[in-house]
């Protein structure tokens, strides 16, 4: 941003983007918490128990997708690339938005 005169405190900050989509979204209304896919069950012999490798669910998918997604690992991996790409566009596309709105308040201020 290029004036730095602005009050920082009155723009709103997303301190925490990825448990504001999460609680916005499908898996949150369709009762899916974090750790149904950051600490899917896993078999330990006889035992079932919840992974503690707590980690990118992209890097087991097939562990992470629970009873609920029966497409193939590798369809539901392009889905989630496909979101993932479309929200960063939408979330850049917001900050260009936001800036340009600042920039047109500081030069309104300035006039
Ligand atoms: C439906 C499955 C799912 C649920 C439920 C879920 N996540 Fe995620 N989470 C993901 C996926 C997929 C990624 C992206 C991983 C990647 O890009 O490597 C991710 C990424 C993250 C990241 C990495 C940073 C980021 O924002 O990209 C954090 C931290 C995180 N999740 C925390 C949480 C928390 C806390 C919750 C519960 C409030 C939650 N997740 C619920 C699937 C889920």
């Amino acid at each position: 941003m290029k004036n730095t005169s602005i009050n920082v405190n009155l723009i709103p900050t997303a301190s925490l983007p990825g448990y504001e989509l999460w609680s916005i979204g499908l898996h949150a209304k369709s009762g899916g918490g974090c750790v149904d896919c950051h600490k899917p069950y896993v078999r330990d012999g006889a035992v079932k128990v919840s992974n503690h490798w707590l980690r990118s669910p992209l890097t087991n998918v097939n562990q992470a997708r629970p009873t609920c997604h029966r497409q193939s690992e590798e369809a539901l991996q392009n889905l989630i690339l496909t979101i993932q790409n479309r929200t960063a566009e939408l979330l850049r596309l917001s900050e260009e938005a936001l800036v340009d709105a600042i920039e047109a308040i500081v030069a309104a201020q300035e006039a």
